[in-house]
């Protein structure tokens, strides 16, 4: 498992949990000292007991060197990061190096298997870089959530496996034999292409419904009600329709962009998926705005406090949040915030980062949820109300109970449903 980030550390904890002998290569020493010492750094429920399991059973080491731990594998994984690069293409940089690190000491007929998302064509491309026709290469494209990595591992949907070698592909997915889940075998390039059209499939979607919320706004509806409508047409499913301030985190936003210059580099312009982008870009505008409406119109100065700061929550990833980008438009217009989130620590530019919920309503002319995480449902209200200045909260992912907020004297906005407002009392 040549990687240890989020994908190559929950697969190699899995397929040593399956019964396999991994071993997970990385080029941070430091890291893989933490990780043969059981230590994980990522927020990811199960994994550093699966990694402490596997260890203890021999089934699971991590060493540095990506040479020496491929020398006597059946299958090489490839896990290592393919970030956007300039343009919006994913940078393929590091799939590069470690491909031809290691392409001539691999035994024969030793899979090489991409599990890093690339573009379609990549499966070929390494395929020459190797320049070896006893090497099959093999795409097995993850679909590993953040958060509920080492679940979504262990009950995957379905298993994905592509190679111009339908037999290597077939091998690969063997692997997973014990998941009982069922295996697509593909061709390289459609396999390739699942993982790209699955995630900018989920971003269309959710940027549909963040449209469709904001419709809800301008008609008087209810978004929780219409897409509780429409959820049960089992063609649209129940879930994936949450509205929030727009889709971010390691694979979303990138993966969207990668597939835009794809459809580019064949001619073909992907409005569909631009607009999908544009709009989410649209939602964190509108976000803004509402937040500035709540206080006055004018942000210069205003102090908000902000809960929730991770791109979702159960994980402690800031990558492509969309919170820190309302966050940095904020303070871009002279806001001053005051921040909170379970799973962060540390100095972020721009804001102050506490490390209490109450903390950030103190003196607030607004408290603004940016992060579901399940917590800040369970806040005591009324003594938020008590240290806030103003009376707004803005609820970015619906995830408050009005009816809590409006009792505790405050006025509660979310996104695409009708305002509660604070009931103003006679005396
Ligand atoms: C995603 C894919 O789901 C996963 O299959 C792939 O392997 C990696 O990318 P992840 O980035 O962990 O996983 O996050 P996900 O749970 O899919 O959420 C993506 C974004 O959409 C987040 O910003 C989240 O807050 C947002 N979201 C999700 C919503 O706004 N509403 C929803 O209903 C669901």
């Amino acid at each position: 498992m040549v990687g240890t980030g989020y994908v190559g550390l929950t697969t190699g904890a899995c397929l040593a949990s399956l019964g396999h002998y991994v071993t997970c290569v990385d080029v941070d020493r430091a890291k893989v000292s933490r990780l043969s010492a059981g230590r994980v750094d990522i927020l990811e429920p199960g994994l550093a007991d699966l990694v402490d399991r596997g260890i203890a059973a021999g089934r699971l080491q991590f060493v540095v060197g990506a040479r020496d731990a491929v020398r006597h594998a059946q299958a090489v994984f490839l896990c290592v990061p393919t970030p956007m690069g300039a343009g919006g293409s994913a940078d393929l940089r590091a799939v590069e190096a470690v491909t031809a690190e290691i392409g001539d000491v691999l035994p024969r007929g030793c899979a090489l298997v991409t599990k890093s998302t690339v573009p379609v064509g990549t499966s070929k491309r390494i395929q020459e870089l190797v320049g070896r026709t006893d090497v099959p290469v093999v795409s097995n494209p993850e679909f590993l959530r953040e958060g509920t990595a080492v679940a979504d591992f262990l009950g995957p949907d379905r298993i994905v496996v592509g190679s111009d070698d339908l037999a290597a592909a077939r091998w690969v997915g063997e692997l997973y034999a014990e998941l009982d889940a069922p295996v697509v075998v593909a061709d390289a390039a459609s396999a390739e292409l699942v993982k790209y059209a699955a995630n900018c499939y989920l971003a269309l979607k959710l940027s549909y419904v963040n449209s469709i919320a904001e419709l809800c706004e301008r008609l008087g509806a209810d978004i929780s009600l219409v897409t509780e409508g429409m959820g049960y047409d089992r063609r649209i499913g129940r879930t994936f329709l949450k509205p929030g301030p727009g889709w971010g985190g390691s694979c979303l936003p990138k993966d969207t962009s990668a597939l835009v210059k794809v459809a580019e580099s064949v001619n073909y312009d992907f409005t569909m998926l631009t607009s999908a982008i544009d709009e989410n870009l649209a939602q964190r505008d509108r976000i803004v705005a509402k937040i500035a409406g709540a206080v006055g119109g004018t942000l210069a100065g205003a102090r908000i406090g902000v809960l929730g700061l991770a791109f979702k929550a159960g994980t402690n990833d800031l990558r492509d949040s969309p919170a820190l980008a309302v966050c940095s438009v904020l303070c871009a217009l002279g806001a001053d915030l005051i921040a909170y989130d379970p799973a962060v620590d540390g100095e972020i530019a721009g804001m102050t980062v506490v490390d209490d919920a109450y903390q950030v309503a103190k003196d607030a002319d607004a408290v603004v949820v940016l992060t579901e995480w399940a917590e800040f449902k369970h806040l005591d209200w009324a003594a938020m109300a008590e240290l806030m200045e103003g009376i707004d909260v803005v609820d970015t992912r619906n995830l408050l109970d009005p009816r809590v907020i409006v009792d505790a004297g405050l006025s509660w906005q979310g996104v695409g449903r009708p305002r509660a407002a604070a009931r103003i009392t006679v005396s």
